[in-house]
């Protein structure tokens, strides 16, 4: 009991900490100018999609790596998968279970990731699959036996009883409603899922842990100023799992669709916008870093979440806190470097924290890029309605009532869009 009140109160004071330099007044928002999705940094107007891809696509996806999410190392880790457990009809018979070992190795040691991998197990396949990464551990996301425990480091949390940074089978399923596991493969997907704490812990310390040293050079004891952080390597860890789910048989590989939640909503869209193997991307709520525009500067700003996050972008970005003007990019940009794929963006109305205004603007404004592949856009500045999803071929929308959380009612709206523009 006196933990949990403990853990509310410390709760209570970061946002208290955190609430007196923020601004919820869409009055209040300064003006702003968006840099030109079609304009290069050095002037040249772009028409086409082909200059788009040889050009602009690469100059921001550059921009976005030296000066926020972090440029990933050169020095390489071989990866090999290993099949670690393979079971039939688990869930009532509904599912196919795999675990994979993502083990990550080169001369500066071994690193080893779990992939939870649920199939329908009433469908033929090669089947489309969800691919996203949880806060808790695998064994958070279902209450079944049959899933791994992993023995990473795990966040204190007692509600979820995990305490001593570890898990054990109290946490099972502690997660559940944010995986409606049985939905989602009852639609014919797949689902895919690795601990974020299996790659990097969540929390600064200079990258000691985790599987950022096996990437550092002979001497190096952190990464650069330009390279990644967290964000940049747990979106490089679902790109190797998709390295993986491409020589599954049972997987549609050129189906996956990269979620993430919040910090998790920030790096799919990393993820997404590096590799363009990934048919789909899902921001769930992901607000400042992720979908919602910077210059706006509502809600959680760079200065706050750099100096709350201090390791999940690289150290070049927090040039920016309190200086939002100076960027020369805009969440914007990022969106539209998933074009011409599908990218669905949604908000939470009480998640004001995240901006849902903004992250609605960023992808009415990466109609640009969509538009060179002549595609459909949101046709409106103007939010949709709460609980009324705005989907087009390109960026998708909504607004669910509530607060900042994945539940059913999100997954009904992925489903239906990957039904329509991905399955
Ligand atoms: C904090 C953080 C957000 C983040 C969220 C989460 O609220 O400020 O940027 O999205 O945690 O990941 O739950």
């Amino acid at each position: 009991m006196r933990k949990i009140a403990i853990y509310i109160w410390m709760s209570l004071i970061s946002v208290s900490l955190y609430s007196q330099e923020v601004n919820y007044d869409e009055n209040k928002v300064p003006d702003f100018q968006l840099p030109e999705l079609l304009t290069t940094f050095h002037g040249k107007s772009i028409n086409d999609a082909s200059a788009w891809e040889s050009v602009r696509r690469p100059e921001i996806l550059n921009v976005f790596r030296e000066q926020m999410y972090g440029t990933n190392p050169v020095h390489q880790v071989e990866v090999d998968f290993k099949l670690v457990k393979n079971k039939e009809k688990v869930l009532d018979g509904v599912a196919d279970l795999k675990e994979i070992d993502l083990i990550f190795s080169n001369d500066q040691g071994k690193h080893t990731a779990r992939l939870l991998l649920f199939l329908p197990a009433h469908v033929e396949g090669p089947v489309p699959v969800f691919l996203g990464m949880n806060f808790y551990g695998n064994h958070t996301i279902h209450p079944s036996a049959s899933i791994s425990l992993h023995q990473s480091w795990a966040r204190d949390n007692p509600l979820f009883l995990i305490s001593d940074q570890k898990v054990d089978d109290r946490s099972r399923g502690v997660r559940s409603s944010r995986w409606p596991v049985e939905y989602i493969l009852s639609h014919g997907y797949g689902l895919g899922v690795i601990y974020y704490g299996d790659i990097d812990p969540d929390y600064d310390d200079e990258f000691q842990n985790g599987l950022h040293p096996l990437f550092y050079k002979k001497g190096q004891t952190k990464p650069t100023e330009k390279e990644w952080g967290s964000i940049g390597i747990w979106a490089w860890s679902l790109s190797r799992a998709l390295d993986y789910l491409e020589t599954d048989a049972k997987v549609d590989h050129d189906k996956v669709i990269v979620f993430g939640h919040s910090r998790l909503g920030k790096t799919s869209l990393w993820a997404g916008a590096q590799d363009q193997r990934f048919a789909g991307i899902i921001s769930n709520n992901s607000g400042c870093g992720g979908a919602a525009l910077s210059k706006r500067k509502v809600g959680e700003t760079v200065k706050i979440i750099n100096n709350a996050f201090p390791h999940w972008f690289n150290d070049y970005f927090t040039r920016f806190n309190n200086n939002e003007e100076e960027l020369p990019f805009d969440q914007h940009m990022l969106i539209s470097l998933m074009a011409p794929r599908p990218v669905y963006i949604a908000s939470a109305k009480d998640d004001e924290w995240a901006d849902p205004r903004g992250e609605y603007l960023s992808g009415y404004y990466a109609a640009p890029a969509y538009k060179l592949y002549n595609m459909q856009t949101p046709s409106t500045i103007k939010s949709p309605a709460i609980n009324q999803p705005r989907m087009t071929e390109s960026v998708s929308y909504h607004i669910r009532s509530g607060r900042h959380d994945v539940t059913r009612y999100d997954w009904a709206q992925y489903i239906r869009w990957a039904d329509k523009y991905i399955k």
